[in-house]
C-alpha cells in the first residue's frame, strides 16, 4: 500500500482559517479551481441539489496558482452550487465558473503529455477500475484526485474508447461522500437483473468498489442506468465490511466475474492474500476460500494454454504483476505453479476487462504506469492495453503479454532494415533522435556474451547484461538459455517506454526525462548485429477524438 494512504485524511488538513461559504449559481459548465502545492490542503464541502454532498480537499488559493483544475458542472446546470470549509472568503472566491476550462488551448499539447498513452486531463491518477466493455464501448474507470497532480480524495474517473487506445474523459462517474473515499474495485453487467436494478430490458451496469473511510474498508455497490456516465449508490451498502475478521483495515479492490456455472465470483485483496467469495443475487456474498500472498488489486482469470481451449489454467495475480497459475472451481483457486513475474518497472494494479464479447474472446489489460510527468498539471498514466495468452516454455507455462493489435493501426512505418552492424544500426536510429512517439523493433545477436545496450538521452531502453542474466536491472533468461540474441518491441512515448522482450515473455516500462533537442539514441556492446530494424511513428490519440 502506498504510505501515502495510511495517513488519516484529518492529519492532512490545514491550520485552521476562518470558515467560509459561497453559493455559486451554475452558469457555465465547469468550476474552475486554482490550485497551488504552497498552499495548505483544506477540507471543503460541495452540494447542490441533485448530487450526494461531496466533502473534497484541495490546495486552493487566492495567490498564483501553479496550475488549475476544474469540475464537471454539466449535470447541475441551472442550480446553485454551494461551497464551504475553514478557508478564507478571498481564496473561495478565487474559483469561478466558465464553459471552458483554464487551459483548454494546450490541452493534451502540454510538453510532457504522453502521445498516445491513457492519461487525466487534470490530476492524478492511479489504478484502473472497472474496466468493461459494454454496448460498444469500452470504459476505462480509474482511481482520480481531479484536485491535484497528487494522490488525495479518491473518485471513479471515467474515459470511453471505441478501440482502447482513442479516449474521451467524461466527467467522473464515482465520487466520495460522507461515508468515505472511493477506492479500487470492478464493474459488471447485470444481463439477468440478479440485482434488480435493470430498467426497462435496459440492464444495469454494476460498479463494485472499496469505501476508504478512514477507520475501514468496506466494499461497497453503485450502479448506472446509463452507461456509466452516472452511478447511484446502493442504499444497503456496505456488502462486506471484513476489518474484525482480519483484524485489518487492508480488505479491499473487490473484483467481479462470472463463473461458467452462471454465479458470481469475487476476489477480494483481505490482508495476506485474495479471499474468493460466491453470490447469486449480486448483493450478498459468502466468503469461500482465501489465497495467501498477494497484496492490492486481485485478478483471477481463465486462459487457454497455447491457444488450446481444452486445456485451460487460470491466472491469479495481484497489484505488483507477480501471479500464480492454477485451477478454479467457482470458490477455491489452487495453485499450481508460481510466483512468477510477467512484467517489471512501473506497472501496477493491471486489470483485465469483463464482458469482452465472445466472438472477440480475448483477454485485455490494462495496468496503471507509475511514472511522474514533473510540472505538468497532471500525473500518472495507464500503460498500453495488452493481450495476455499462456504458453508453454522450456520452464512450464507462462504468461505473455503483447499490446493489442488495435495499436498497430497508430503505427506509421519508417523503415525496415536486415543485418546491419553496430554502427549502421546507430546510424539508422539517430535519423529518428528526440523522439515523440517511436516504436523500435529489433533483433539483436550478440557476439560475446557480455552486453547490449540502446540508450536514447539518459534513457536505457534496452540494457542486456548477459553475463549476468539481467535485463535493465532484472533478472532475465531467454527461452533458450543458450540463446545469443535479444528480440525487443520498443514503444517511446514523451515520458515513458514500454518493453515487450521474446513476444511479450516479459516486459517493462518506465518513466524517461523528455530533452527535447538532446535526445539522441546510442548503442553499446561488443559488435553487435541487428538481424532486424523495423521503426514506426506512433501517431498521437489525442486529435483524433
Ligand atoms: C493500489 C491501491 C488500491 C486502492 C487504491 C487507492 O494502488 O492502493 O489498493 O484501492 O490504490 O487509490
Amino acid at each position: 500500500m502506498k504510505r501515502f494512504i495510511v495517513l488519516p485524511l484529518l492529519t492532512l488538513l490545514a491550520i485552521p482559517s476562518p470558515a467560509a461559504e459561497r453559493t455559486i449559481p451554475v452558469k457555465g459548465r465547469y468550476l474552475n479551481i486554482p490550485v497551488s502545492h504552497s498552499a495548505p490542503r483544506v477540507r471543503l464541502m460541495m452540494e447542490a441539489d441533485g448530487m450526494d454532498p461531496m466533502p473534497f480537499v484541495v490546495r486552493l488559493t487566492d495567490g498564483k496558482p501553479d496550475y488549475w483544475v476544474f469540475k464537471d458542472l454539466s449535470r447541475l446546470k441551472g442550480k446553485k452550487l454551494t461551497v464551504s470549509g475553514d478557508i478564507s472568503e478571498a481564496a473561495l472566491g478565487a474559483a469561478y465558473v466558465a464553459d471552458t476550462i483554464v487551459g483548454a488551448s494546450s490541452l493534451y499539447a502540454e510538453a510532457l503529455r504522453p502521445q498516445y498513452h491513457f492519461t487525466t486531463a487534470r490530476g492524478w491518477i492511479n489504478d484502473p477500475n472497472g474496466l468493461i466493455w459494454h454496448d460498444g464501448e469500452y470504459h476505462l474507470f480509474y482511481q482520480h484526485n481531479p484536485y491535484e497532480r497528487e494522490w488525495e480524495n479518491m473518485h471513479w474517473g471515467h474515459a470511453v474508447s471505441p478501440d482502447l487506445l482513442h479516449w474521451e474523459e467524461l466527467d467522473d462517474a464515482l465520487f466520495p461522500d460522507k461515508t468515505g473515499t472511493m477506492f479500487s474495485g470492478s464493474a459488471i453487467i447485470d444481463t439477468d437483473n440478479l440485482a434488480g436494478f435493470n430498467r426497462k430490458g435496459r440492464p444495469a451496469m454494476l460498479a463494485y468498489y472499496t469505501c476508504e473511510t478512514g477507520e475501514r474498508q468496506i466494499q461497497c455497490m453503485a450502479y448506472s442506468l446509463d452507461n456509466g456516465r452516472t452511478f447511484t449508490k446502493y442504499k444497503a451498502n456496505p456488502l462486506i465490511d471484513s476489518k474484525e475478521e482480519w483484524n485489518s483495515r487492508d480488505t479491499r479492490d473487490p473484483k467481479v466475474f462470472r463463473y461458467s456455472d452462471g454465479r458470481y465470483v469475487m476476489v477480494l485483496n483481505e490482508r495476506d492474500g485474495h479471499s474468493i467469495f460466491n453470490s447469486s443475487d449480486l448483493r450478498t456474498w459468502e466468503r469461500k476460500s482465501h489465497v495467501t500472498g498477494f497484496w492490492e488489486c486481485p485478478e483471477l482469470f481463465e486462459l487457454p494454454v497455447d491457444g488450446d481451449p481444452s486445456n485451460t489454467l487460470w491466472v491469479m495475480y495481484g497489484a505488483s504483476g507477480t501471479y500464480m497459475l492454477g485451477h478454479f472451481d467457482g470458490a477455491v483457486f489452487s495453485p499450481v505453479s508460481g510466483k512468477h513475474r510477467y512484467s517489471a518497472g512501473s506497472v501496477y494494479a493491471a486489470q483485465t476487462f469483463n464482458n469482452i464479447p465472445a466472438s472477440d474472446g480475448r483477454r485485455i489489460q490494462i495496468g496503471w504506469s507509475r511514472i511522474d510527468h514533473p510540472g505538468m498539471p497532471f500525473h500518472g498514466q495507464m500503460l498500453l492495453p495488452t493481450e495476455l495468452s499462456l504458453r508453454t516454455t522450456k520452464d512450464g507455462v507462462r504468461l505473455v503479454s503483447v499490446p493489442v493489435r488495435e495499436v498497430e493501426s497508430l503505427c506509421m512505418p519508417l523503415g525496415s532494415w536486415q543485418n546491419l552492424s553496430q554502427d549502421e544500426a546507430l546510424r539508422t536510429l539517430r535519423q529518428f533522435d528526440n523522439p515523440d512517439g517511436l516504436r523500435i523493433r529489433a533483433t539483436i545477436a550478440l557476439s560475446h556474451a557480455t552486453d547490449a545496450v540502446i540508450s536514447l538521452g539518459g534513457a536505457r531502453l534496452v540494457d542486456y547484461d548477459m553475463n549476468g542474466n539481467m535485463l535493465n536491472g532484472m533478472p532475465y533468461s531467454p527461452d533458450d538459455p543458450t540463446s545469443m540474441e535479444l528480440t525487443v518491441d520498443i514503444f517511446v512515448d514523451r515520458a515513458s517506454a514500454e518493453v515487450f522482450v521474446e513476444g511479450g515473455l516479459f516486459s517493462y516500462s518506465f518513466g524517461r526525462e523528455r530533452r527535447p533537442g538532446q535526445d539522441s539514441f546510442y548503442i553499446r556492446g561488443n559488435r553487435l548485429t541487428f538481424k532486424n530494424l523495423e521503426i514506426s511513428r506512433v501517431e498521437p490519440v489525442w486529435n483524433r477524438i
